[in-house]
């Protein structure tokens, strides 16, 4: 490609097109700023952006006359012009202007992202700045596609069957220099749906970094439902599990795969994938060694193995892991004794053709 000029010290931006009027939701009012999981959309999208630490900075591209952005991102410290055209890609030019304005160079990368697309996941953008980093041109998150696709008619009647092979829906951050990009855009015009195709029309191959579902464009009112479903935490139940030495417990508990997510010294809250539960410093005999965990598994046999591996160390502190036995209730499981008398078992989950 041309000689765009390159260097080690290239920082990354993001460019935010959040200036639509979201038509396709068909809900009166720019998209960006309905409600979901009790914020704005735009307010998830740039939460997720803001845990990527390698983003330099976002600038946030709104329309000339939005009274709403402020009220619906509080504290976002990122830039914002309001320089949005009548089209996604006059948005995105006029935000490319302003980054240069304020200092980004024509060799910084530029990761342009819907505000419309607020489920982008940090590994997804940290996967794709690793691979445009290293890539001569840059290119997008994109999904290879599923589907058989069809190609329909005015009337919604089939009139081919496409090849899918090779195909892929394209996403967003798509990444550039910011330089390349200003001039495929300019020469694009103001009609093309995403950068990648400005690029490609420079005689440019874009990499495809594969992205995740999650990460699709909110754009009919049926979306709005689904995110909010994937926004909105699960409601848990938690079990609080005694302890008679706290630090010997949280050691115990870490070997055995889990993981600290908050630990205030009386109380700490272990994690494993979707297993939660809390450990107290609180120890009445009769309570700890009354108290039950039962837990579920899919995989008993990796559970014993890792049970197995590891008790043997805490053998001076009571902890006793049996083997894997076929209970008369018909369930095979296993049974671990915490350091604080606590007695857990642990099940394979029942199949479902076993249930039936
Ligand atoms: N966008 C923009 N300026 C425009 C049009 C779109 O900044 N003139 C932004 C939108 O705010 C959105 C992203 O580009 O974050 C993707 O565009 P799209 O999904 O098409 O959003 P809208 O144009 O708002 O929706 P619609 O096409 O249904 O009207
Ligand atoms: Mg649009």
């Amino acid at each position: 490609m041309a000689a765009a000029p390159t260097g080690d010290d290239a920082k990354c931006y993001v460019l935010v097109p959040c200036a639509g009027s979201g038509e396709r939701a068909g809900a009166g009012g720019p998209k960006q700023y309905r409600q979901i999981a009790g914020r704005a959309v735009v307010a998830h999208t740039l939460a997720a952006l803001a845990r990527v630490p390698r983003i330099e900075k976002t600038l946030v591209v709104l329309a000339p006359d939005d009274h709403d952005f402020a009220a619906n991102a509080p504290g976002f410290a990122g830039w914002v012009e309001r320089c949005g055209g009548s089209t996604r890609a006059a948005s995105v030019a006029a935000g490319l202007k302003a980054l240069a304005r304020r200092g980004v160079r024509a060799h910084d990368w530029v990761l342009v992202h819907d505000a419309a697309r607020c489920l982008v996941a940090p590994a997804a953008l940290d996967r794709l700045i690793d691979v445009c980093r290293a890539d001569v041109v840059g290119g997008l998150l994109a999904l290879p596609l599923a589907d058989t696709l069809k190609q329909g008619d005015a009337d919604d009647r089939v009139i081919a069957t496409l090849d899918r092979s090779g195909k892929w829906a394209a996403q967003t951050p798509q990444m550039f220099r910011l330089g390349v990009l200003q001039q495929a855009l300019a020469r694009a015009g103001d009609q093309v749906t995403d950068e990648a195709s400005a690029i490609e029309a420079l005689g440019h191959a874009p990499r495809l970094v594969r992205g995740e579902p999650d990460n699709f464009k909110l754009t009919w009112p049926a979306d709005f439902a689904l995110a909010e479903r994937l926004l909105t935490p699960a409601d848990e139940i938690v079990a609080v599990v005694p302890a008679r030495d706290f630090e010997l417990s949280l050691r115990f508990y870490s070997d055995l795969g889990f993981d600290l997510d908050d630990n205030d010294g009386r109380l700490a809250t272990l994690r494993r994938g979707r297993l939660a539960f809390s450990l107290q410093d609180f120890y009445v005999a009769a309570h700890a060694s009354n108290f039950v965990m039962h837990l579920l598994v899919d995989d008993l046999d990796a559970w014993a193995a890792r049970c197995a591996a590891f008790a043997a160390q805490y053998v001076a502190h009571g902890v006793r892991a049996s083997a894997v036995e076929r209970r008369p209730w018909g369930l095979r499981d296993m049974t671990l004794i915490d350091p604080s008398g606590v007695l857990w078992r642990i099940a394979e989950r029942p199949r479902a053709k076993e249930q039936a």
